[in-house]
């Protein structure tokens, strides 16, 4: 028996979900779930022009390479400023996965963008997906993708309050009936905090250190309000007077202080969504809470200090580093269901082969 296809090729296309981050880069793949998560960086001999290394190898080669290689990160505060490369990062991972140079091997993609992208900013990611191998590129506000990877439901009259706090953008959003009713992106995340770190060393103990370090330092001892183990971390770097290396031990307050003025930002902006809101949405976001996702939500203490300060509880949703990409990737699973949720309703940009 032979069974009838429009396209024969359909059979062997796969659909995928993308989460193209500041941070970190996630593919879902429809039918096998995440298959790929790995940092937005790729490595470039300045030399030859050629890339070295992409996602966690490149990564690792920050700070550490020899002078004819560098290492970018194509996404700035979740926009990309550096288009080549951040296709090479999708076109090296779709490769990853058995994508062919010949053939569109992707039929359907679904990627997560910031809600307050311009026109052409927008067009430039559905490009970068289009020319690393898939047909057609759906876009969905991250936001939106990150509701639906945290399971809540989107679809009804209620409202969902969502707060991604990634590598480069913090996204606060309220959801109803499938779309978003007010969100707020703010370039204050991950990034800025290690920058703040990084600062903050070199101004109270005259100490230089590279981002590694300070993003060890958040993780490893920071948080964002007084916590009851005591935390410390010894760190080494350049003394900036002597120009000899220096060891310095760093307290949780420490860390504290050289964040609190951007989470103060992050309270701000998440205040405005919630008195931007339509007064019958309010009474449901203070009963359903609010939900956090993105590798910030992971800083210790973030969600008991949005709760306190907004008087109402919060979640952390669960695996909340790879919430996007699942939504994403539900989203392009069940096209048709949420065919309104997408950016460009039954008009994906479109490679004809
Ligand atoms: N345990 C932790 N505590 C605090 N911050 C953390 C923790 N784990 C990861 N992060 C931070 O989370 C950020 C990365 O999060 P995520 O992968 O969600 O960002 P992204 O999606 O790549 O960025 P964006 O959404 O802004 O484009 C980094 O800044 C990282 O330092
Ligand atoms: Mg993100």
């Amino acid at each position: 028996m032979f069974m009838k296809f429009k396209n024969p090729l359909s059979l062997f296309r796969k659909n995928v979900g993308i989460d193209l981050g500041t941070a970190n880069s996630l593919v879902y793949l429809s039918g096998r779930g995440i298959v790929i998560n790995e940092p937005s960086a790729v490595a470039i001999n300045n030399k030859t022009n050629k890339v070295v290394a992409v996602g966690t190898e490149a990564k690792q080669m920050l700070g550490r390479t020899p002078l004819h290689i560098t290492v970018v990160r194509p996404l700035v505060g979740g926009v990309i400023s550096d288009f080549e490369m951040a296709q090479e990062i999708l076109k090296q991972f779709l490769k990853k996965l058995g994508n062919s140079s010949f053939v569109n091997y992707y039929q359907n993609a679904v990627i997560g963008v910031p809600a307050d992208l311009t026109e052409v900013e927008r067009k430039s990611v559905e490009d970068a997906v289009l020319g690393a191998g898939v047909s057609k590129a759906y876009v969905i506000e991250s936001a939106i993708a990150a509701a639906l990877g945290a399971r809540l439901p989107v679809n009804e009259p209620v409202a969902n309050m969502i707060i991604d706090i990634g590598g480069g953008t913090t996204e606060i959003a309220i959801i109803s009936m499938g779309g978003a009713v007010t969100v707020k992106s703010l370039k204050v995340a991950g990034d800025k905090l290690n920058d703040d770190i990084l600062k903050f060393v070199r101004e109270e103990f005259h100490l230089a250190i590279g981002e590694p370090t300070a993003e060890e330092l958040k993780i490893e001892i920071g948080s964002a309000i007084p916590i009851a183990d005591k935390l410390e971390m010894t760190i080494r770097g350049r003394d900036l007077t002597t120009g000899l290396p220096k060891e310095v031990v760093l307290k949780d307050a420490h860390v504290r202080a050289a964040i609190n003025k951007s989470l103060r930002l992050i309270i701000d902006a998440v205040k405005e969504v919630v008195e931007k809101a339509p007064p019958e949405l309010v009474g449901d976001l203070l009963k359903r809470g609010i939900y956090m996702c993105g590798g910030g939500s992971l800083l210790r203490g973030i969600d008991e200090l949005i709760a306190k300060e907004l008087s109402t509880t919060t979640t952390i949703v669960d695996d909340p580093l790879t919430c996007v990409a699942r939504g994403a990737g539900i989203a392009v699973e069940n096209l048709e269901k949420y065919d309104y949720i997408l950016n460009s309703p039954l008009k994906p940009r479109e490679i004809k082969l």
